[in-house]
């Protein structure tokens, strides 16, 4: 997959970039990120990249022509998305749908925005990352990136799945234990050093569960019940 980052700060991505899973599936060419620098493409000896509102108001409005030699620049745009505290609210389904596509641009707003005609003219997905706003659509931008990637075959180790992973199947996940068996007086439940994976497995699905009802009772409501793993609370018909 191919992904662009049109961005005026792209110095903000490449720490987040260069570690960790995103790294290695930039290395083993899983997928190329493309930083692009809006204010290559400003206006004028001085690279102008913003101005102010029409009909007035504080703040800066970044200008469309250079968004648009920015995207106009790419060899592929793909499926083009706008950051933006107003767009749906991204989630996992759509973090699955995008990792599907071989070419996807985000455009990172900053200031009070963009002008309203890059979105006419060019996006075709506006998406926020929740009901707060940001100073600029970088971070935005890194939380799609990242969970995308990670939903790439191949992406994560083989030892590793998405699938399993909060909110995939619509619940959260079962809680985790590891070394040592007793920390401070709690003991790691007994019947994940039972060796049973039936088990095992059974009572995962039931903290699973138990987890999303406590925590997220709401996501319950919205997860397919085909999806969901066997709840041994309630009996089968
Ligand atoms: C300060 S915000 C602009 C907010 C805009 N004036 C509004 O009220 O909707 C600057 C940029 O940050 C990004 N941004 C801020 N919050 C965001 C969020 N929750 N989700 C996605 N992008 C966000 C967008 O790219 C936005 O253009």
């Amino acid at each position: 997959m191919r992904i662009n980052l049109i961005s005026l700060f792209p110095g903000m991505f490449r720490c987040v970039f260069e570690e960790s899973i995103i790294h290695r599936a930039s290395c083993k060419g899983i997928i190329e990120i493309r930083l692009i620098d809006l204010r290559e493409f400003g206006l004028g000896t001085h690279r102008v990249v913003d101005d102010a509102p029409y009909g007035g108001g504080g703040g800066m409005i970044l200008r469309p022509e250079p968004i648009a030699r920015a995207l106009e620049s790419l060899p592929e745009r793909g499926h083009t998305i706008l950051t933006t505290p107003r767009g749906g609210l991204f989630q996992q389904e759509d973090a699955l749908r995008l990792s599907l596509e071989t070419d996807l641009t985000i455009i990172c707003g900053h200031y009070e925005g963009i002008d309203e005609r890059v979105n006419a003219l060019f996006v075709d997905e506006e998406l926020s990352i929740g009901d707060y706003v940001l100073t600029g659509g970088e971070i935005p931008a890194m939380v799609i990136v990242d969970a995308v990637v990670r939903l790439i075959p191949s992406v994560l180790g083989k030892d590793t799945t998405a699938t399993g992973d909060s909110h995939y199947a619509g619940l959260l996940e079962h809680p985790h234990y590891t070394r040592p068996r007793s920390f401070r007086g709690l003991a790691v439940p007994e019947v994940l050093l039972s060796g049973n994976h039936q088990r095992i497995r059974q009572w995962r699905d039931a903290q699973s569960l138990e987890k999303t009802r406590q925590m997220r009772p709401e996501l319950l409501e919205r997860s397919l019940p085909e999806t969901r793993p066997h709840d041994p609370g309630k009996k089968k018909p």
